[in-house]
């Protein structure tokens, strides 16, 4: 975690709204993986949706990783940063015929999550090496909306088709070398992880699926975003996965290779946007502290209701009050915290909204036409890189460049 001091230093040399990452500690996030996950053919395919930062992706590719991809876009990204293709899962949903044949182009492996792009791919692509994604039956995840298995959802195939996609991969002479399964983002139950892994486990069968070199268990492993929350076992965790799919694979009858493609994880702790607060208004029952970002800047709270730790960066010893802690966009809903106690608020005070290192950035957007915050990486107490926020002269030229 990036001290306060520096975190200041940073938010007077460029500026505010900042997202600061520690570079370090997302490398270390991935290493750990291989300690905590005690298999030897295990591969770790970073999410990249969850942060696209190019200076974090360029430590992750120098460290060994490889990526979860979820559009042509991120393949292509991706492999201008130098990805090997064959560090590159490409799990989309609802691909179209167009997306299909650029990223098949490529020769990243596609991971197929319906029966209705099998058939095509069946139809259309004889002979293709993919990997399938199925339903694992279970159903986690931190809130309604990123719960990836069970009744509810659009992904993956349920494992009761297995039939049906057994005739389809003959029919089109299809090589299935991987299966895959992502449960949910924020797994509130380390069981759910196990439980996923078995399900999917069970279908994989030699006599289903004889040329499997892969079995990729998703990501959604959890990580604290409250003080006081209790972190993971990941030992433990790590353990019992192991012995599980150690133990599958003397059942498949040779070794396969495990892949996990964390985002949370990997960044969630690991970023921070600094922002400056310019207005404090009493509103009979509340008091509003009002600061130069906005949701589009970091929708997590207003979207998902998610909690963020907030802390008063220049004022740590003020006296607390309670405060709804709201941005600059002209929506009600736009708030990052409501009735949160903090130390005295005042103008000009600095803010950091801890854990913005997952789904902040990447979900980003410029509503009201406020171009994005500039992203520091910082690694041994240095910026190792960054990028710039673009004026708002440059934002209107963008928008109107794209236009005719
Ligand atoms: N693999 C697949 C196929 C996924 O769909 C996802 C996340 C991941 C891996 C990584 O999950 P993670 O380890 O980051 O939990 N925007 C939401 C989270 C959406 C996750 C989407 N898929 C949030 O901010 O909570």
């Amino acid at each position: 975690m990036i001290g306060k001091p520096q975190l200041l230093e940073l938010a007077e040399k460029y500026g505010t709204p900042l997202f600061v990452y520690d570079g370090e500690q997302v490398v270390e996030n991935y290493r750990k993986l291989f300690e905590f996950i005690p298999y030897p053919g295990l591969k770790v395919h970073y999410a990249m949706k969850a942060n696209y930062n190019p200076g974090l992706l360029k430590l992750l590719k120098e460290a060994g990783a490889g990526l979860d991809t979820v559009s042509p876009g991120e393949v292509a990204f991706a492999l201008k940063l130098g990805f090997p293709k064959e560090r590159i899962i490409y799990t989309a949903n609802n691909m179209t015929d167009q997306e299909f044949e650029e990223v098949l182009e490529t020769g990243v492996v596609m991971n197929i999550g319906s029966l209705s792009r099998l058939k095509k791919i069946a139809r259309d692509h004889k002979g293709a090496n993919i990997c399938l994604r199925f339903n694992p039956d279970v159903c986690d995840g931190d809130s309604a909306a990123t719960m990836t298995g069970g009744d509810l959802t659009k992904f993956g195939i349920l494992l009761d088709s297995v039939e049906e996609v057994k005739t389809l991969v003959r029919e089109g002479g299809l090589h299935v070398v991987g299966l895959h399964e992502h449960t949910g983002s924020g797994l509130q139950h380390v069981e759910s992880v196990f439980r996923s892994m078995e399900n999917l486990m069970r279908i994989a069968t030699p006599e289903n699926f004889p040329e499997l070199r892969f079995m990729d268990f998703g990501g959604g492993f959890k990580v604290p975003y409250k003080p006081g929350e209790e972190r993971v076992d990941y030992y433990k965790m790590g353990a019992g996965i192991a012995k599980l799919f150690t133990e599958f694979c003397k059942k498949y009858g040779r070794e396969l290779e495990m892949y996990f493609e964390p985002g949370k994880y990997m960044v969630a702790e690991c970023g921070t946007l600094v922002v400056e607060v310019n207005t404090i208004k009493h509103n009979r029952t509340r008091t509003i502290a009002g600061c130069n970002s906005g949701f589009p800047q970091l929708i997590r709270p207003m979207l998902y209701g998610a909690y963020h730790h907030i802390v008063n960066l220049s004022n740590p010893d003020g006296v607390p009050h309670t405060y709804d802690i709201c941005g600059n966009i002209c929506e009600t809903g736009d708030r990052f915290a409501e009735q949160r106690e903090l130390p005295e608020i005042r103008e000009y005070d600095l803010l950091a909204i801890e854990n913005a290192g997952a789904y902040c950035y990447s979900m980003g957007g410029v509503y009201n036409m406020r171009p994005m915050p500039a992203e520091v990486v910082v690694c041994g107490g240095k910026v190792v890189s960054e990028r710039r926020r673009l004026t708002n002269a440059e934002l209107a030229e963008q928008i109107l460049g794209e236009c005719r």
